[in-house]
Protein backbone atom coordinates (compact mmCIF):
# COMPACT_ATOMS: atom_id res chain seq x y z
CA UNK A 1 0.00 0.00 0.00
CA UNK A 2 1.52 3.63 -0.67
CA UNK A 3 0.31 6.55 1.25
CA UNK A 4 0.81 9.60 -1.10
CA UNK A 5 2.15 13.45 -0.02
CA UNK A 6 0.41 15.37 -2.46
CA UNK A 7 -3.96 16.51 -1.46
CA UNK A 8 -4.78 15.29 -4.53
CA UNK A 9 -3.27 11.56 -4.58
CA UNK A 10 -5.28 8.78 -2.96
CA UNK A 11 -3.80 5.60 -1.68
CA UNK A 12 -3.32 3.24 -4.57
CA UNK A 13 -2.90 -0.35 -4.10
CA UNK A 14 -0.99 -2.38 -6.51
CA UNK A 15 -1.87 -5.96 -6.64
CA UNK A 16 0.05 -9.01 -9.16
CA UNK A 17 -1.71 -11.73 -9.16
CA UNK A 18 -5.02 -12.81 -10.69
CA UNK A 19 -6.03 -13.82 -7.33
CA UNK A 20 -5.12 -10.68 -5.37
CA UNK A 21 -6.87 -8.43 -8.12
CA UNK A 22 -10.27 -10.70 -7.49
CA UNK A 23 -10.13 -10.55 -3.74
CA UNK A 24 -9.48 -6.06 -4.64
CA UNK A 25 -12.24 -6.25 -6.92
CA UNK A 26 -14.84 -7.87 -4.42
CA UNK A 27 -14.70 -4.83 -2.51
CA UNK A 28 -14.84 -2.32 -4.75
CA UNK A 29 -17.52 -0.03 -5.13
CA UNK A 30 -18.92 -0.06 -8.99
CA UNK A 31 -19.07 1.16 -11.35
CA UNK A 32 -15.25 -0.28 -12.05
CA UNK A 33 -13.29 1.75 -14.75
CA UNK A 34 -10.36 0.32 -16.23
CA UNK A 35 -7.73 1.59 -17.74
CA UNK A 36 -4.96 -0.58 -19.52
CA UNK A 37 -1.57 0.73 -20.22
CA UNK A 38 2.11 -0.88 -20.73
CA UNK A 39 3.55 1.34 -18.49
CA UNK A 40 5.79 4.59 -18.70
CA UNK A 41 3.13 6.72 -18.03
CA UNK A 42 2.86 10.21 -19.93
CA UNK A 43 0.17 13.20 -19.39
CA UNK A 44 -2.49 10.68 -22.32
CA UNK A 45 -2.17 8.31 -19.68
CA UNK A 46 -3.40 10.93 -16.85
CA UNK A 47 -5.84 12.12 -18.66
CA UNK A 48 -7.07 8.66 -19.08
CA UNK A 49 -7.23 7.44 -15.68
CA UNK A 50 -8.54 11.36 -14.51
CA UNK A 51 -11.56 10.34 -17.09
CA UNK A 52 -12.14 6.96 -15.46
CA UNK A 53 -11.88 8.44 -12.12
CA UNK A 54 -14.58 11.20 -12.42
CA UNK A 55 -17.19 8.61 -14.25
CA UNK A 56 -16.57 5.71 -12.31
CA UNK A 57 -16.59 4.80 -8.42
CA UNK A 58 -13.53 2.59 -8.83
CA UNK A 59 -10.53 3.11 -11.21
CA UNK A 60 -8.26 0.44 -11.95
CA UNK A 61 -4.92 0.65 -14.02
CA UNK A 62 -2.84 -2.19 -15.54
CA UNK A 63 0.46 -2.20 -15.94
CA UNK A 64 1.65 -4.78 -18.40
CA UNK A 65 4.37 -4.72 -21.02
CA UNK A 66 2.47 -7.51 -22.96
CA UNK A 67 5.11 -9.54 -25.05
CA UNK A 68 2.28 -10.98 -27.68
CA UNK A 69 2.24 -7.79 -29.13
CA UNK A 70 5.78 -7.03 -29.83
CA UNK A 71 6.98 -8.71 -33.54
CA UNK A 72 10.67 -7.53 -32.50
CA UNK A 73 11.97 -8.80 -29.53
CA UNK A 74 14.69 -6.02 -29.56
CA UNK A 75 11.58 -3.66 -29.25
CA UNK A 76 10.05 -5.29 -26.55
CA UNK A 77 13.28 -5.33 -24.83
CA UNK A 78 14.05 -1.39 -25.33
CA UNK A 79 10.12 -0.37 -24.03
CA UNK A 80 11.06 2.10 -21.64
CA UNK A 81 9.77 0.88 -17.68
CA UNK A 82 9.94 2.57 -14.39
CA UNK A 83 7.04 0.67 -12.11
CA UNK A 84 7.41 3.02 -9.52
CA UNK A 85 7.17 6.09 -11.19
CA UNK A 86 4.13 4.90 -12.88
CA UNK A 87 2.43 4.22 -9.53
CA UNK A 88 2.84 7.30 -8.35
CA UNK A 89 1.18 8.97 -11.56
CA UNK A 90 -1.90 6.10 -11.10
CA UNK A 91 -1.89 7.72 -7.41
CA UNK A 92 -1.89 11.35 -8.42
CA UNK A 93 -3.94 10.94 -11.44
CA UNK A 94 -6.99 9.56 -8.86
CA UNK A 95 -6.53 5.34 -9.40
CA UNK A 96 -7.30 3.35 -6.76
CA UNK A 97 -6.04 -0.01 -7.69
CA UNK A 98 -3.05 -1.29 -9.57
CA UNK A 99 -2.97 -4.72 -11.71
CA UNK A 100 0.79 -4.71 -12.10
CA UNK A 101 1.75 -8.39 -13.49
CA UNK A 102 4.09 -11.04 -14.75
CA UNK A 103 3.97 -12.43 -18.04
CA UNK A 104 3.37 -15.66 -16.15
CA UNK A 105 0.31 -14.05 -14.81
CA UNK A 106 -1.28 -13.16 -17.32
CA UNK A 107 0.08 -16.06 -19.54
CA UNK A 108 0.86 -19.24 -17.19
CA UNK A 109 1.85 -22.33 -18.37
CA UNK A 110 -0.03 -24.40 -20.92
CA UNK A 111 -1.58 -20.73 -22.35
CA UNK A 112 -2.59 -22.08 -26.37
CA UNK A 113 -5.17 -19.18 -27.04
CA UNK A 114 -5.07 -16.05 -29.57
CA UNK A 115 -7.59 -13.69 -29.94
CA UNK A 116 -7.26 -12.94 -34.29
CA UNK A 117 -9.72 -9.63 -35.17
CA UNK A 118 -10.43 -10.30 -38.69
CA UNK A 119 -11.14 -7.40 -41.64
CA UNK A 120 -10.72 -4.39 -39.22
CA UNK A 121 -7.51 -5.33 -38.01
CA UNK A 122 -5.78 -6.42 -41.44
CA UNK A 123 -5.15 -2.30 -42.69
CA UNK A 124 -2.32 -0.03 -41.55
CA UNK A 125 -1.34 -1.16 -38.48
CA UNK A 126 -2.14 -4.51 -39.06
CA UNK A 127 -0.31 -4.49 -42.43
CA UNK A 128 2.90 -2.80 -40.83
CA UNK A 129 3.22 -5.01 -37.77
CA UNK A 130 1.71 -8.63 -38.17
CA UNK A 131 0.48 -10.41 -35.32
CA UNK A 132 0.43 -6.91 -33.19
CA UNK A 133 -3.33 -6.64 -32.78
CA UNK A 134 -3.93 -10.47 -32.27
CA UNK A 135 -1.57 -9.63 -29.20
CA UNK A 136 -3.42 -7.07 -28.38
CA UNK A 137 -7.16 -8.55 -28.71
CA UNK A 138 -5.51 -11.15 -26.53
CA UNK A 139 -4.07 -9.32 -23.27
CA UNK A 140 -7.23 -7.01 -23.59
CA UNK A 141 -9.43 -9.92 -23.87
CA UNK A 142 -7.71 -11.53 -20.52
CA UNK A 143 -7.33 -7.93 -18.80
CA UNK A 144 -11.34 -7.66 -19.41
CA UNK A 145 -12.40 -10.66 -18.32
CA UNK A 146 -10.03 -10.52 -15.27
CA UNK A 147 -11.17 -6.89 -14.19
CA UNK A 148 -14.58 -7.30 -15.48
CA UNK A 149 -14.85 -3.23 -15.73
CA UNK A 150 -18.27 -1.27 -17.01
CA UNK A 151 -16.33 0.63 -18.81
CA UNK A 152 -12.52 0.36 -20.37
CA UNK A 153 -10.41 3.63 -21.78
CA UNK A 154 -7.97 4.27 -24.15
CA UNK A 155 -6.25 6.98 -26.47
CA UNK A 156 -7.51 7.91 -29.83
CA UNK A 157 -4.11 8.39 -30.70
CA UNK A 158 -4.51 4.52 -31.15
CA UNK A 159 -7.16 4.68 -33.36
CA UNK A 160 -7.07 1.61 -35.36
CA UNK A 161 -6.57 -0.37 -31.97
CA UNK A 162 -9.68 1.19 -30.42
CA UNK A 163 -11.55 -0.38 -33.42
CA UNK A 164 -9.94 -3.80 -33.18
CA UNK A 165 -10.78 -3.74 -29.28
CA UNK A 166 -14.50 -2.85 -29.83
CA UNK A 167 -14.87 -5.24 -32.42
CA UNK A 168 -13.20 -8.26 -29.95
CA UNK A 169 -15.60 -7.01 -26.72
CA UNK A 170 -18.55 -7.13 -29.50
CA UNK A 171 -17.81 -10.23 -30.94
CA UNK A 172 -16.77 -12.16 -27.39
CA UNK A 173 -19.64 -10.39 -25.78
CA UNK A 174 -17.99 -8.70 -23.62
CA UNK A 175 -19.77 -6.39 -21.50
CA UNK A 176 -17.23 -3.90 -21.27
CA UNK A 177 -17.84 -0.08 -22.63
CA UNK A 178 -14.97 0.56 -24.88
CA UNK A 179 -14.02 4.33 -24.64
CA UNK A 180 -12.30 6.62 -26.75
CA UNK A 181 -10.72 9.31 -25.05
CA UNK A 182 -8.76 12.49 -27.33
CA UNK A 183 -5.09 12.25 -28.03
CA UNK A 184 -2.95 14.69 -25.91
CA UNK A 185 -0.20 16.33 -27.16
CA UNK A 186 2.89 18.16 -26.63
CA UNK A 187 2.55 22.29 -27.63
CA UNK A 188 3.89 21.55 -30.76
CA UNK A 189 1.45 18.97 -31.56
CA UNK A 190 3.16 16.23 -30.98
CA UNK A 191 1.14 13.19 -29.77
CA UNK A 192 2.06 12.02 -26.40
CA UNK A 193 3.99 8.21 -26.72
CA UNK A 194 6.13 5.84 -24.82
CA UNK A 195 8.17 5.82 -27.66
CA UNK A 196 9.09 9.66 -27.49
CA UNK A 197 11.68 9.02 -24.95
CA UNK A 198 13.52 7.30 -28.07
CA UNK A 199 13.90 10.38 -30.29
CA UNK A 200 17.32 11.66 -30.32
CA UNK A 201 16.79 15.90 -30.04
CA UNK A 202 16.67 16.05 -33.43
CA UNK A 203 14.03 13.44 -34.31
CA UNK A 204 12.21 14.84 -31.47
CA UNK A 205 11.93 18.67 -33.28
CA UNK A 206 11.48 17.16 -36.38
CA UNK A 207 8.43 15.11 -35.35
CA UNK A 208 5.74 17.34 -35.17
CA UNK A 209 5.91 16.92 -38.98
CA UNK A 210 2.97 14.48 -38.48
CA UNK A 211 1.10 17.11 -37.03
CA UNK A 212 1.43 19.56 -39.44
CA UNK A 213 0.85 17.13 -42.16
CA UNK A 214 -2.20 15.73 -40.45
CA UNK A 215 -3.78 19.53 -39.94
CA UNK A 216 -2.51 20.76 -43.56
CA UNK A 217 -4.68 17.70 -45.18
CA UNK A 218 -7.48 18.29 -42.60
CA UNK A 219 -7.22 22.27 -44.14
CA UNK A 220 -7.86 21.11 -47.68
CA UNK A 221 -10.72 19.08 -46.74
CA UNK A 222 -12.24 21.74 -45.11
CA UNK A 223 -11.70 23.90 -48.33
CA UNK A 224 -13.56 20.81 -49.98
CA UNK A 225 -10.98 18.39 -51.16
CA UNK A 226 -12.52 15.23 -51.36
CA UNK A 227 -10.34 12.97 -53.09
CA UNK A 228 -8.46 10.79 -50.96
CA UNK A 229 -5.71 10.49 -53.21
CA UNK A 230 -5.31 14.47 -53.17
CA UNK A 231 -5.66 14.14 -49.46
CA UNK A 232 -2.74 11.70 -48.80
CA UNK A 233 -0.66 13.26 -51.12
CA UNK A 234 -0.62 16.32 -49.07
CA UNK A 235 0.14 14.47 -45.91
CA UNK A 236 2.85 12.69 -47.99
CA UNK A 237 4.14 16.21 -49.35
CA UNK A 238 4.13 17.96 -45.61
CA UNK A 239 6.56 14.64 -44.57
CA UNK A 240 8.46 15.20 -47.62
CA UNK A 241 9.10 18.80 -46.12
CA UNK A 242 11.03 16.71 -43.09
CA UNK A 243 14.43 15.02 -43.93
CA UNK A 244 14.36 13.22 -40.70
CA UNK A 245 10.93 11.34 -41.54
CA UNK A 246 10.91 8.45 -43.18
CA UNK A 247 6.70 7.71 -44.41
CA UNK A 248 5.66 3.69 -43.63
CA UNK A 249 2.11 4.84 -44.62
CA UNK A 250 -0.34 7.64 -44.91
CA UNK A 251 -4.05 6.66 -44.94
CA UNK A 252 -7.42 8.75 -46.06
CA UNK A 253 -9.81 5.60 -44.73
CA UNK A 254 -13.29 4.69 -43.76
CA UNK A 255 -13.57 5.54 -40.35
CA UNK A 256 -15.32 2.07 -40.26
CA UNK A 257 -13.30 -0.73 -42.33
CA UNK A 258 -10.04 1.22 -42.44
CA UNK A 259 -10.47 0.60 -46.38
CA UNK A 260 -8.92 3.34 -48.34
CA UNK A 261 -11.33 5.90 -49.67
CA UNK A 262 -11.36 7.16 -53.49
CA UNK A 263 -14.24 9.85 -52.61
CA UNK A 264 -14.30 11.04 -48.82
CA UNK A 265 -18.37 11.12 -49.01
CA UNK A 266 -18.75 10.93 -44.72
CA UNK A 267 -16.58 10.50 -42.12
CA UNK A 268 -13.07 9.73 -42.57
CA UNK A 269 -9.94 8.55 -41.03
CA UNK A 270 -6.47 10.33 -41.88
CA UNK A 271 -4.08 8.23 -40.65
CA UNK A 272 0.24 7.76 -40.61
CA UNK A 273 3.41 5.72 -39.34
CA UNK A 274 6.47 7.28 -40.00
CA UNK A 275 9.85 6.05 -38.80
CA UNK A 276 12.42 8.99 -37.18
CA UNK A 277 15.59 6.74 -37.02
CA UNK A 278 14.80 3.96 -34.86
CA UNK A 279 11.74 5.15 -33.38
CA UNK A 280 8.46 4.63 -35.32
CA UNK A 281 5.75 7.05 -34.57
CA UNK A 282 1.93 6.94 -35.51
CA UNK A 283 -0.85 9.38 -35.58
CA UNK A 284 -3.99 10.38 -37.12
CA UNK A 285 -6.72 13.23 -37.51
CA UNK A 286 -11.05 12.38 -37.48
CA UNK A 287 -12.67 13.92 -40.11
CA UNK A 288 -16.28 14.37 -38.96
O1 LIG B 1 -2.17 0.81 -25.98
C1 LIG B 1 -1.50 0.10 -25.21
O2 LIG B 1 -0.79 0.59 -24.32
C2 LIG B 1 -1.56 -1.40 -25.36
O3 LIG B 1 -1.68 -1.77 -26.68
C3 LIG B 1 -2.67 -2.05 -24.50
C4 LIG B 1 -4.05 -1.61 -24.94
C5 LIG B 1 -2.47 -1.69 -23.04
C6 LIG B 1 -2.60 -3.57 -24.63
O4 LIG B 1 -1.37 -4.07 -24.21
Amino acid sequence: MLTRESPAAREVRVVRTRAELREALSAARRPVGLVPTMGWLHAGHRALIERAQAENATTVVSIFVNPKQFGDPADLERYPRNEARDVEICAESGADLVFAPSVEEIYPPGFDTSVHVGAIAEPLEGAARPGHFDGVATVVAILFNLVGAERAYFGQKDAQQLLVIRQMARDLAIATEVVAHPTVREPDGLALSSRNVHLTPEERAAAPVLRRALLAARARWEAGERSGEALRQELRDVLATESLATPEYVSAADTGTLQELDHLAGPALLSMAVQFGSTRLIDNELLP
